[in-house]
């Protein structure tokens, strides 16, 4: 589906502007907005381009420029934090070897901060693309990021 299908599934009204940039996003290989799409949703909605800007640069789940197959998204909130998520982010800075914010050369994995995923009972979490992971060691994380990279 082009990315104008997508957004002429919905009515021309501007309330389902955030609908329209999440379908967007999701549809894109690279997990982003670009520019050209927000104009397009921006012209069919009869919005300001400076407002749809506005609107996708002020929620942290849309991103501007193209991400990773996986984004990993590590909780920061204090249940997470007491129990050792910095530790957890050092470790996966270093296993693959990219600051936070950034995107393995490879275009595997994106790192992102996130505040409470909602599981703070198996604290430290994470979350990649949809999915939940908790309890997390410096062990488990490596463990996952070979089975992504294994594709299992
Ligand atoms: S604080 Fe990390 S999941 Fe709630």
């Amino acid at each position: 589906m082009t990315p104008q299908d997508i957004i002429q599934q919905y009515d021309r009204s501007p309330d389902h502007l955030l609908s329209i940039l999440h379908d967007l996003q999701d549809a894109d290989e690279h997990h982003y907005l670009p520019e050209q799409n927000l104009r397009r949703a921006a012209e069919y909605l009869g919005l300001p381009f400076s407002f749809v800007y506005g609107v996708a640069t002020f929620y942290t789940m849309f991103s501007l420029k193209p991400r990773g197959r996986y984004i990993i998204r590590i909780c920061q909130s204090p249940p997470c934090h007491l129990m050792g998520a910095t530790t957890i982010l050092r470790e996966l800075m270093k296993l693959l070897g990219i600051p936070m914010g950034e995107t393995t050369r490879d275009d595997f994995f994106t790192l992102e901060m996130s505040s409470c995923l909602g599981v703070c009972g198996v604290a430290p979490a994470m979350m990649i693309n949809d999915e939940v992971y908790g309890n997390l060691t410096a062990e488990r994380i490596r463990e996952i990021l070979e089975e992504k990279r294994r594709g299992t």
